[in-house]
């Protein structure tokens, strides 16, 4: 088991820096409600609230994918309820990746059914493999290949979260393919 190291901590933080300069040019003349996906997005989320001046919502949520009895794809679910903050609010959705794009869709399809006047999304890594489902992602922090990565944030079963880099996962040891 190794972790080849693929994006810097300082990469990360400056990258982060530039995000908040980002959103607060171009979302704060309608603070939106920030909502943070538990729990890979917890660094990320915590690092761009320290550069935005933001006196606005700062919510949480929580999205499990199970294993459909009718369907063999996975289908996310809300694990406990959405806040109701979101009701009539512009809403900024905070991950740590877009991979197949399920989780995002899914969320953007819930809040806009929950009373959510638009969703926009931020997200630190955009995978690039093909997209089960088509979401437009406005912020992105950094496009990476197809690899499994862990660190600030994103584990693997669990583990690696706290790694303040993120790096691709090998599990056989091996860093063939990178
Ligand atoms: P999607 O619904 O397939 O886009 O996947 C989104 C979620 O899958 C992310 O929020 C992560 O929790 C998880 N995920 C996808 N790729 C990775 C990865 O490379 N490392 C860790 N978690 C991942
Ligand atoms: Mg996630």
């Amino acid at each position: 088991m190794k972790i080849e190291p693929l994006i810097s901590e300082e990469r990360i933080q400056g990258r982060v820096r530039e995000l908040a300069a980002e959103l607060a040019a171009k979302e704060m003349s309608h603070p939106p409600v920030c909502l943070m996906v538990l729990q890979g997005a917890v660094p990320f989320a915590r690092d761009l609230a320290g550069h935005l001046d933001m006196e606005g919502k700062f919510e949480e949520v929580a999205v499990s994918s199970y294993l459909g009895t009718t369907s063999a794809q996975r289908n996310p679910v809300v694990v406990g309820k959405l806040p109701e903050s979101i009701r009539g609010r512009h809403v900024l959705v905070i991950d740590d990746i877009l991979d197949t794009g399920r989780t995002l869709d899914f969320l953007h399809r819930t809040l806009v059914e929950q009373g959510a006047l638009d969703v926009r999304f931020c997200v630190l890594l955009r995978k690039d493999v093909p997209r089960v489902c088509d979401v437009a992602v406005e912020y992105v922090g950094f496009d990476i290949q197809n690899e499994f990565v862990v660190g600030y944030g994103l584990d693997f079963q669990g583990d690696y979260r706290g790694l303040p880099y993120v790096g691709v996962f090998c599990p056989d040891g091996s860093a063939e393919g990178l």
